[in-house]
C-alpha cells in the first residue's frame, strides 16, 4: 500500500481523476468500479471535464457501481445510480450494456449479486477501483464485522451508514440494507485508490491505517492489497503519527 497525501482536496481530486483517464487511455476495455459519495465528486468531476476535452473513449469500458441502498429507486437523487449517472455516465461514452449497476428496486438482490459476480468473474475482476471510507470504517456497504472473503452480497446497514447516510438525501429516508460488492472483490482488483478528505475522516483515517488490520474496521484492508494507495488530503491525514 502506497500513502500519498496532498495538501488539499483539489490535488487529490485531480491525481485520482488523472489514473482514471490513464487506465482508460492504457486499457481501453477495462472494467472500473467507481464508489459514490461525496468524496469522489470531484475526482468525477475532474474526470469527466479531462475525458471530454481529450475525447477519451469509454465505449469499450465496462462500468461497475460498488454498492446501492436497497429499496431505492434509480430515480431518488441519494440513489448511487442517481449519483453515478448524473455525475460520470451520462457524460461520457459509455456503451450502456457495460453498465452494470445493482437494482436497489429488485425483488430478489440475490440475483443481482449473482449477476455481478459473474460478470465480474467473467471480466477477470476490477481493474481499477476507485472507493472512499465511511464514518465507521466501511468500504461500499461492507460494514463492520464483515468477512473480507465476501463477493457481492445484501447487507444490513449499520446505524451509523443509516444514519450518515442521509445527508445524500432530500427528505428523511429509512435505510435498512444495502447490496455491495464484497472485499473480496477489491482484494483482487488490479489496482485501488482510497479516498478520504477533511477533517471529520481523520479519526476513522488514523484506525484504518494505525490499529490493527480487522474486519471491525474493513477499510484496514487496503494495507493488504499490494497495489492500493490511500489518497488523503492535510486534513484527512492530520492525525497520523506516520506518513509512510
Ligand atoms: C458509496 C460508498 C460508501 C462511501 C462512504 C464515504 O458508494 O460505497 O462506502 O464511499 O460512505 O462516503 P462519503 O464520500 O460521502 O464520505
Amino acid at each position: 500500500m502506497k500513502l500519498s497525501v496532498y495538501p488539499n482536496y483539489r490535488s487529490l481530486s485531480e491525481n485520482a481523476s488523472d489514473e482514471i483517464i490513464r487506465l482508460v487511455r492504457n486499457r481501453p476495455n477495462a472494467t472500473i468500479c467507481l464508489a459514490s459519495g461525496d468524496t469522489p465528486r470531484l475526482c468525477y468531476q475532474l474526470m469527466v471535464e479531462k475525458a471530454t476535452a481529450a475525447k477519451i473513449d469509454f465505449s469499450a469500458i465496462s462500468f461497475v457501481g460498488l454498492d446501492e441502498w436497497v429499496g431505492i429507486s434509480p430515480e431518488n437523487e441519494g440513489s448511487c445510480y442517481f449519483f453515478l449517472e448524473n455525475l460520470v455516465l451520462r457524460h461520457l461514452n459509455f456503451s450502456r450494456p457495460n453498465i452494470h449497476l445493482f437494482d436497489g428496486l429488485s425483488d430478489d438482490p440475490a440475483r443481482e449479486c449473482r449477476k455481478m459476480d459473474e460478470f465480474l468473474h467473467d471480466k477477470g475482476g476490477v481493474d481499477l477501483m476507485i472507493v472512499g471510507v465511511g464514518m465507521n470504517g466501511h468500504i461500499g456497504f461492507n460494514e463492520p464485522g464483515v468477512s473480507f472473503n465476501n463477493y457481492s452480497h445484501l447487507v444490513e446497514l449499520d446505524h451509523m451508514t443509516a444514519s450518515v447516510g442521509q445527508k445524500y438525501f432530500k427528505e428523511a429516508t429509512i435505510l435498512k440494507q444495502g447490496i455491495t460488492l464484497g472485499l473480496k472483490h477489491l482484494s483482487e482488483a488490479t489496482k485501488v485508490l482510497m479516498l478520504a478528505n477533511g477533517i471529520k475522516k481523520a479519526l476513522v483515517i488514523k484506525k484504518v491505517l494505525e490499529e490493527e488490520i480487522s474486519d471491525q474496521m474493513p477499510a484496514s484492508i487496503v494495507r493488504t492489497h499490494p497495489n492500493s494507495e490511500v489518497m488523503l488530503d492535510e486534513e484527512a491525514a492530520s492525525m497520523l503519527n506516520s506518513r509512510t
